[in-house]
């Protein structure tokens, strides 16, 4: 295992990635995590990643000097650089030097771990303001840039190393390759983390934990819970009962493919629910977004509840084990340990009720998407599953900006299917990652059509373009391409008189609502 250290900004997540990129396995651990725990997980390598502080400030995170130490290969990364300065002996200084974005790096590569094969001059993404103007003793300086004297040091004897600059974005030209350097070359590592392994660890690991016992895993037609079912399904086979909840918040057509394709494709046993009613009810009045997806999470969980006790009434075994397709960004996104703010409760993870009865198995929850897609792939599933789009565990309930109500449903149904429609009609379902279609509910504005005023609600495309939903920008599609859903939904949708684009990236906007 790479740790990657996470001193509270956006960096770990991407930097976890793509330490797994290069095919070795990372996980992010907070910086308030004490040192020894973190030895005592036996890392192989450990990044320390950047962070919105100054190393001076007060408050701002440190780290024990222990970890330097401890005779395990480390990689500072702009603040993790910077505090490695400091607890070393080197200085920090605020020299009002400060670069933000695209800089030009001068590379010295005599006896350099990280840099040796790159170009002497390379383009790297810097946010800072402070900067390291001494290295500490025993490091040798490997690069810098017109403004900062020390961007990058070396000490290879100590296995320590160091960038002012962010390699894990994309903008710095070489930054894999200095990150995979440093993971192969400096820390010794193999690229030897693979989906097959990953299946072989995961299955292992289910039929440890399941033993016997049985499990039910909720189908909600999306790409995790289809691949968390498969997985479960390799490792303990008929153990497993899958329960589709139909709570009415689904798109058109997806209930039925569920019911047909996935169980085509798998051979999994599956129990349908209609709890529409059930759903309706407990949402009636409700506008407020946390509230609905904390609301939605309860209600799975008592419809799974449910379902297991009809499965032991029916003569199955013990029902003690939920599987859940619960993904490393949720967990990290809704604070699972990390420190970072808890953005939104995704309703598989901060949304469950306190008094669940179920021990919940979560076989990707170490796992980013495109490697669950590849999981997924590995599995044998098909591409339709395996690339379809994402789409949230509450479903429609948090599209509708305001109270949910059936009418509400079957309006925005229609609006969404129509978009998806065209949207794969002009080949663009690669190229997008996926593309809420939000119905303002509480929101009317006045429109002409025929002869008459109309007085309607607007609906909003977001359509966006991502690598893993941490980060996104709005995809800039066609213009056709929108005119014809325009026109398609203000013609077609009843009450709709008008569609409008979203086109804020994340962040700020989230690519969701709500
Ligand atoms: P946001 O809106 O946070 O969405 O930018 C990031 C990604 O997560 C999906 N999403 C969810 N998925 N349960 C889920 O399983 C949820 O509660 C949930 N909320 C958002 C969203 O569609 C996007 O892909």
């Amino acid at each position: 295992t790479v740790l990657v250290v996470d001193f509270g900004a956006q960096y770990a997540q991407l930097i976890a990635r793509r330490v797994r990129e290069a095919r070795v396995y990372s996980e992010i651990v907070p910086s308030t995590m004490p040192v020894a725990e973190m030895l005592a997980k036996d890392p192989k390598a450990i990044i320390l990643s950047g962070g919105p502080s100054s190393v001076y400030e007060e408050g701002a995170p440190g780290i024990d000097r222990a970890l330097f130490e401890a005779g395990v290969p480390v990689f500072g990364m702009c603040y993790g650089f910077q505090l490695m300065a400091v607890t070393l002996g080197g200085r920090v200084d605020n020299t009002g030097a400060r670069e933000y974005g695209r800089t030009p790096l001068a590379v010295s590569k005599s006896g350099s771990t990280l840099f040796e094969g790159t170009p002497d001059n390379q383009s790297v993404w810097m946010s800072h303001g402070d900067a390291c103007s001494a290295a500490p003793e025993g490091f040798t300086v490997t690069a810098s840039t017109d403004v900062v004297p020390v961007a990058a040091f070396e000490n290879d004897e100590k296995k320590l190393y160091g960038v002012q600059y962010h390699p894990e974005v994309m903008h710095s030209t070489h930054g894999q390759q200095i990150l995979e350097h440093f993971l192969y070359r400096g820390a010794g590592l193999a690229p030897s983390w693979t989906t097959g392994n990953i299946v072989e660890e995961q299955v292992a690991a289910i039929r440890e934990q399941v033993g016997d016992k049985r499990a039910i895993c909720g189908l909600s037609g999306g790409v995790d819970s289809a691949v968390a079912a498969a997985l479960v399904q390799k490792a303990i086979g008929s153990q497993l009962t899958c329960v589709y909840v139909d709570h009415g918040l689904m798109r058109k057509g997806e209930t039925e493919q569920v019911e047909k394709d996935f169980v085509a494709a798998t051979g999994v046993q599956l129990k349908v629910v209609d709890a529409q009613e059930r759903f309706l009810n407990a949402l009636a009045g409700v506008s407020d977004p946390e509230t609905k997806r904390k609301i939605i999470g309860r209600e799975f969980i008592r419809v799974f509840e449910q379902a297991q006790a009809e499965i032991i009434a029916e003569g199955g075994a013990d029902v003690a084990f939920l599987v859940q397709g619960t993904l490393y960004p949720d967990v990290v996104e809704s604070g699972g340990g990390t420190g970072t703010a808890n953005i939104k409760s995704h309703h598989n993870v901060g949304g469950l009720p306190d008094d669940i009865e179920f021990e919940l198995v979560e076989p990707l929850r170490q796992l980013f998407k495109d490697e669950v897609r590849m999981v997924g792939q590995e599995l044998g599933l098909p591409d339709e599953i395996v690339q379809r789009q994402p789409f949230p565990g509450p479903g429609l309930g948090i599209r509708i900006v305001g109270e949910v109500t059936k009418e509400r449903l079957d309006l925005l149904r229609e609006a969404d299917a129509i978009a998806r429609h065209e949207l794969t009609a002009a080949g663009l379902d690669r190229e997008i990652w996926q593309c809420p279609v939000v119905l303002l509910a509480d929101v009317r504005s006045v429109g002409v059509q025929g002869d008459g005023r109309t007085y309607g609600h607007p609906i909003v495309l977001r359509p966006v373009s991502s690598e893993d939903a941490m980060t996104a920008d709005w995809t800039r599609m066609p213009y056709e391409v929108l005119g014809r859903i325009s026109t398609r939904i203000t013609n077609e949708v009843p009450d709709v008189n008008r569609v409008v684009l979203d086109c804020t990236s994340k962040p700020p906007g989230t690519i969701e609502w709500e």
